[in-house]
Order: structure tokens, then sequence, then C-alpha cells
């Protein structure tokens, strides 16, 4: 399929998620946090679901998250608008605490609806590689249960024979007290993303 095709029916596709009822998260969540990015994009970035933020915005990792994404690609010279960022699921779960809205981990059944939308954004922009941002972006692309401990630092083989490569979510990163301890985690997604770019630029 030509470039512009496929931009067409991502285009399409997107508009179409935006009716999404294929679980029931479109009930309380703002909007559908369709993937950005081009088509043809060498690299997809997989994360769990929009947050808080997203939400709110319609963009996937604008918010805190985001941020340390975007400090990871800019430390290896990448630039985020040449990669495809998406979510394993898209819409934000969250359980609302006074003012607050509390991210609430997506279930399986929710994760397995929203692979549908996974699956047509793969479909179309058929990146060389993808990155999995923590385990339910791992298990929605492996389509089973994973350690994340284990798979890390990996090349792995999805069925479209893409290749996949494992690596923390940068919430995790965030979510770390210990100021040494914070800065060794993301040293580590920085090398794991540094990995993902030198493979998608060989495949
Ligand atoms: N966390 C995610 O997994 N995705 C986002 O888009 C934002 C935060």
């Amino acid at each position: 399929m030509n470039s512009d095709l496929a931009t067409r029916r991502l285009h399409a596709a997107a508009a179409e998620a935006a009716q999404c009822t294929r679980c029931p998260l479109y009930r309380d969540a703002t909007q559908v946090v369709f993937g950005e990015g081009p088509v043809g994009a060498p690299l997809m970035f997989v994360g769990e679901q929009p947050g808080d933020k997203e939400d709110r915005d319609g963009r996937p990792f604008v918010g805190p998250a985001g941020r340390i994404l975007d400090a990871a690609l800019a430390e290896i010279g990448l630039d985020r608008g040449a990669a495809y960022v998406t979510n394993a699921v898209k819409h934000f779960k969250y359980e609302p605490r006074g003012k607050l809205r509390l991210h609430k981990q997506p279930n399986r059944g929710e994760v397995q609806a929203c692979r549908w939308w996974l699956d047509r954004e793969l479909a179309l922009v058929q990146p060389k590689l993808v990155v999995a941002l923590g385990v339910t972006a791992a298990r929605a692309l492996l389509d089973r249960a994973v350690v994340l401990s284990r798979l890390r630092g990996q090349s792995l083989e999805l069925t479209g024979g893409q290749h996949l490569i494992v690596t923390v979510h940068p919430s995790a990163i965030l979510r770390m007290r210990d100021e040494d301890e914070r800065h060794d985690a993301f040293r580590g997604f920085v090398d794991d993303i540094r990995f993902a770019a030198k493979l998608a630029k060989a495949a």
C-alpha cells in the first residue's frame, strides 16, 4: 500500500476510534487518544493508556511520562516527530478521588478490546521496530502474560514480523523516590531506546 493511502486509512481509523464503544472505558473518559506520528515511522512506541493530561489534550504522552520519553529521545538525538507514539488502551481509566483522577490499570478485557486499534496502527504504520513501554504494552503486543525483567534487553518478534523491544514505563521512573535510583533507571531507559533505534536502522 502506498503511504498516501495508508495515511488516509490511518486518519480514517482515528476518526472511527473516536466513536469506540468496544469496552466500557469510553463512558468516563473525555475522549479517545489515538496514536500520532507518520506512516512508515521506523519506530513505534506503545505505552499503557493515556493519563490525565493526555485525556484532556487528546494526544499521547504529553504529560509527565511524556517528558521522560522526550528527554530520552533527546539524549539519543531522535526526533519524536519521526516516530509513531501510541498506547495499548486508547481511553483513560481512572478512579475519581476528590478533585483528582487516579490512574487505574486497564484489565485484560479492556486491553484485548483495544488490540483492534493497535493492530490497525501496526498494519498501517508498518514500523520496523516496536518499543513496548511497560508491562501492559508488552502483554498487549505479545498477547500473553509477561515478566518485564525477563524480556528486557532482548530483540523479540511480533506475529507481523516487526522486532519488539520491551522496556520500563517512563512513569515507573517518575515514581522512584531515591534520586540515584531514578537516575540509573533513566540511564537504563535511554540505553534501551538507543538499542531499539539501532535495531530499527539495521532492519
Ligand atoms: N502513560 C501512558 O502509558 N501513555 C500516555 O500517553 C501517558 C502516560
